[in-house]
Parts: C-alpha cells; structure tokens; sequence
C-alpha cells in the first residue's frame, strides 16, 4: 500500500456506513476523496475512452438491459486500482461486521453518454456471481440535477430512493436490491465494484 493511497483511508466514516448498511440495505457517501485526487482518476477514465466496450455485450451475446460502454480495471490502471485497494479495507471492515465473508473485487469503469440508461436489475440475480455488495463512485467534475442519470433504487424495506450521481460521491448497496440508472442528459463517469464472496459459478 503506498502513501496515496494510505492517505485516501480516512474518508470512510464507518460507523454511518455500517448502520445505514444495516437499516436500508445501503449508503451514500459524499465527498469521497481529495478532489485532486478525483481530478486524476478521472483523467485516467477519460484517457481510456477510447478501449471501452458496450457493456450490452457479455459474452458474445447483445442484451437490451443497459447502453452503457465500459472499461475493466486492470492493476495497469494504477489511481482505479487505488480505489480498489481503498475498497478492499472497506470489505474487511464489512466481514468483521456482517461475515460478508467478501475475497475479492471486480470493477470496471462505466461511460454513458447522453440518452443511456440502465434498465431495472440486481447486480447478482441468481445469487451465482458472489457479488455481495455493489459500489458506484462518480468521477465527473460536476453534475446537475437537470441532467437526470439518477440511480434508483429499492431498499431493503422496499422504499425506493433516487439518488444523484454527484461527482465525488458513492453509493454502497446490498447486490441483491433492485436499481436501476435513469436515462442521463449529460456524459456520466463512474466506477462500479463488486465486493464478492466467493468465485463466480459457471454455467
Ligand atoms: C451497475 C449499476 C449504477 C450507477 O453498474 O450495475 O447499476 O449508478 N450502476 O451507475
Ligand atoms: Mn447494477
């Protein structure tokens, strides 16, 4: 763990993390990082554009779902994987309090321009993928309540929340609640990355 990212630790404020965790199923953090810090992460977002996929295609296969395009990170994606290291203490503090048993993290970048959305889903719909819990961080430099993209989402008492995708901020959820990403006026940056459990079943 280099300097950096030591340094990054402190934003958590775990104890709001964890009892909001707790009552709804999810969490919002605002004012994450250092916006200097944002500033590069989305630098290297922005620097990538060009080697991102439509996420509608999963192996091989077009789904209408989501028209979003995206980019998986890769320890060569040096300040995306500080966000995961980040993550990572974050996952230990989850085990210790929930025995969330989480091993590791998956995480891509996300892109979606105007007129692109996120169709209704859960992150883990047959409790197959070991995703336990999602997080989305938005890295724009800013964002207006006009330009819609808002997450919705259903808590785990069935209220549903919609939420801003304020730059500098993340959303932590339960990967089984139902969300979904409004269509967006605006070009919306993020990281999504899942906390999981165990290796993902195949077939
Ligand atoms: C996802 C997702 C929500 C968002 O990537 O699975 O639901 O607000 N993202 O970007
Ligand atoms: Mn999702």
């Amino acid at each position: 763990m280099n300097q950096h990212s030591d340094a990054l630790k402190t934003f958590f404020h775990l104890d709001k993390i964890l009892d909001e965790m707790q009552t709804q199923g999810f969490s919002i953090i605002d004012d994450l990082y250092p916006v200097e810090y944002m500033q590069t992460l989305q630098q290297e977002c922005s620097d990538h554009l060009d080697q991102f996929r439509k996420a509608s295609i999963q192996d091989g296969v077009m789904t209408e779902i989501r028209s979003d395009h995206i980019l998986w990170i890769e320890p060569d994606l040096t300040l995306a994987s500080q966000h995961i290291a980040q993550l990572e203490h974050l996952s230990q503090d989850l085990n210790r309090y929930f025995f969330a048993g989480i091993r590791d993290i998956e995480a891509h970048f996300a892109c979606y321009h105007a007129g692109e959305f996120y169709a209704l889903h859960r992150d883990n719909p047959q409790q197959k993928n070991g995703r336990v819990f999602s997080t989305v961080y938005y890295l724009h430099s800013e964002w207006q309540n006009d330009w819609q993209g808002q997450l919705r989402l259903q808590d785990i008492q069935n209220q549903w929340h919609i939420i801003e995708p304020k730059a500098n901020r993340m959303v932590l959820f339960q990967s089984d609640l139902l969300h979904e990403v409004l269509e967006t006026k605006q070009d919306r940056l993020s990281i999504t990355a899942w906390m999981r459990n165990s290796d993902p079943v195949l077939g």
